[in-house]
């Protein structure tokens, strides 16, 4: 079969190309005076607010990529996609994290199977499952209730949980619920991580949820074994059953690794892992933290971003449009990185989780059908909450690097505070600068401005800000768990929209492998060499002589030590 022509070959992208100079003439300082085109460049939808008027694109710029998403079949590719396509086709999967946050009543197919049922199945299970931990129903070995949880994953299994936590634990509805609670994250395999995830915590009141799709990831596994050994070593090997449960696809090896298959909690491989926390892999330490009702806003905020992206004109689509936009800036205008700088503290860990969703999905060489590609695809992300990143890296965006940001900000704080006799309440000063630091980019200051200002000349060069800076606006009614769920899907979408258009397989990940089958050698040598006293061999030079040094330091192995200086 012939292999479909790549998107560069089309005339939309040629015409795109060509565009690029037209607008290389252009200044975000006069682009922002026609209020017709920024007019046109405001998009609202269920309350959110997003304004690219400050992209370095004209009304034409979007007209032609309008027509580039047409000729990258995107529309089809979106219907494959939910119509459970085997879209990831180098690992023969449906793409159906759509399914998970799927009404009851939803049908949605894999293998001609409607797999909502099974979804609904699972959801119920952990509700009932945490409602039973959460009320004191469910007791660990010694009679006590399990008020604390630490989630064990990496990766996909670790971020998304992670970033839906940070936001809920100040959201007012959602902390009621955590009263007296407790959840934590391992993820590390650096013991490290083991000892700051258990300090201060009794494994007489602690649940261990072991959260890995494959249930084979080596850090995962290892940190769960310790875990395990943490539990058994001071209630019994017998404690396992109440203190320890999974969420994973491989149910075998759940069952091998020593937890009762009634406390596994199932998900299928057309769920990719870093798009997996709407699955039990979020649902299941969120519901035991925040209960059930609400991880189910949660999920109700995703399905309604889910619907918009699916049935939404182009034009006024949250995700297309963003997405494009990422095209454009990353390939055309060759802006590699993005900036993610949410204006809530809440939102600390969601640069995290885009780092993998985006570069896990999208840092790929070659297109679907294997073709490498003639352009850049994928693209750095990175990001701080503001305002801390604008004490720290914002030096380099406004006078260095172009960096394309997204400023992301709530209406409402979850925390609202006025000092009386204070200016403004404290979210209305977090949010001046939200506001601010958009105009500054696009419009900087320029030598004129500095002289008028009776700058010194020779400070002129220096407090120069270039402007032409390009960042949209995201404005969230609030951040309660609706929205949370709804921001997480709109980004979820963008990168899937970009993948789609540069025609590449943004669900599989085969870039991790190598590193992780050299690290195999490396722990067979570490072992030959600590146990039986082998030398390295079979590296090269560097690898030998770092080994070496590191070996210098012999640490026997001689029996179970877990952290002693925190517990
Ligand atoms: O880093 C590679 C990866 O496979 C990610 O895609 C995934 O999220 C992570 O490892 C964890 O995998 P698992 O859930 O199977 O333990």
């Amino acid at each position: 079969m012939a292999s479909p022509a790549l998107i560069s070959e089309s005339e939309q992208w040629k015409d795109l190309k060509q565009h690029v100079s037209e607008i290389q003439t252009t200044h975000l300082r006069d682009l922002m005076n026609d209020v017709d085109r920024c007019q046109s460049m405001m998009v609202e939808y269920e309350g959110i607010f997003l304004d690219y008027s400050r992209q370095r694109v004209t009304k034409e710029t979007m007209g032609k990529l309008f027509k580039l998403a047409e000729a990258a079949h995107l529309k089809e590719k979106i219907e494959k996609m939910y119509g459970g396509e085997k879209i990831n086709s180098t690992e023969n999967r449906s793409v159906l994290h759509v399914a998970l946050r799927a009404a009851r009543e939803k049908e949605i197919y894999s293998d001609g199977k409607n797999v909502v049922p099974e979804v609904w199945q699972v959801l119920d299970k952990i509700k009932d499952f945490s409602e039973k931990v959460r009320s004191g129903a469910w007791i660990g070995a010694t009679g006590k209730p399990l008020k604390d949880v630490v989630s064990v994953g990496i990766g996909g299994s670790f971020l998304g949980p992670l970033f839906v936590h940070a936001a809920l634990q100040t959201d007012a509805v959602a902390a009621e619920y955590a009263k007296g609670r407790q959840l934590r994250f391992l993820a590390n395999v650096d013991p490290v991580d083991v000892a700051r995830s258990i300090k201060d915590l009794d494994p007489e009141t602690t649940l261990v949820v072991v959260v890995s799709k494959t249930f084979t990831t080596a850090e995962t596994m290892l940190n769960a074994r310790t875990l395990r050994e943490w539990i058994s070593s001071s209630l019994g090997a017998g404690a396992v059953a109440k203190h320890m449960v999974a969420v994973s696809t491989n149910l075998p090896l759940v069952k091998d690794f020593g937890i009762d298959p009634a406390n596994a909690f199932a998900f299928w491989d057309w769920v990719g892992g870093r798009y997996s926390v709407c699955s039990a892999v979020g649902v299941l330490p969120l519901s035991l933290q925040y209960s059930f009702s609400v991880v189910e806003k949660f999920l109700e905020g995703a399905r309604s971003i889910d619907n918009h992206f699916y049935s939404a004109p182009f034009e006024s689509n949250i995700p297309v449009l963003v997405g494009l936009l990422s095209v454009w800036n990353v390939t055309f205008l060759g802006y590699p990185a993005r900036a993610i700088l949410p204006y809530s503290q809440a939102l600390e860990k969601f640069a995290p989780h885009i780092q993998q969703l985006s570069m896990e999905s999208n840092g790929k060489g070659v297109s679907i059908d294997g073709t490498p590609l003639p352009f850049e695809a994928g693209e750095i992300d990175f990001g701080e909450p503001g305002t801390n990143g604008q004490h720290s890296f914002y030096q380099l965006i406004h006078q260095g690097r172009v960096i394309p940001c997204d400023f992301i900000g709530a209406v409402r704080s979850q925390q609202p505070i006025y000092l009386k006799g204070e200016v403004v309440s404290n979210h209305d000063e977090l949010m001046s600068n939200f506001f601010a630091q958009p105009d500054a980019l696009a419009y900087g200051k320029n030598p004129d401005e500095l002289l008028r200002d009776k700058v010194p000349d020779h400070l002129i060069p220096h407090k120069t800000f270039t402007g032409n800076r390009p960042s949209l606006s995201i404005l969230l009614p609030s951040l309660s768990a609706y929205d949370v769920g709804q921001l997480l899907a709109i980004y979820e979408h963008r990168i899937a929209v970009q993948g789609f258009v540069w025609g590449i397989n943004s669900f599989d990940q085969w870039g991790v492998e190598l590193g992780k089958s050299l690290a195999t050698q490396v722990r067979k040598q570490l072992h030959a060499s600590r146990v039986d006293e082998k030398p390295v061999q079979g590296f090269n030079f560097s690898t030998t002589t770092l080994l070496s040094r590191f070996l210098e330091v012999r640490t026997p192995y001689d029996g179970t030590v877990l952290p002693k200086n925190v517990i």
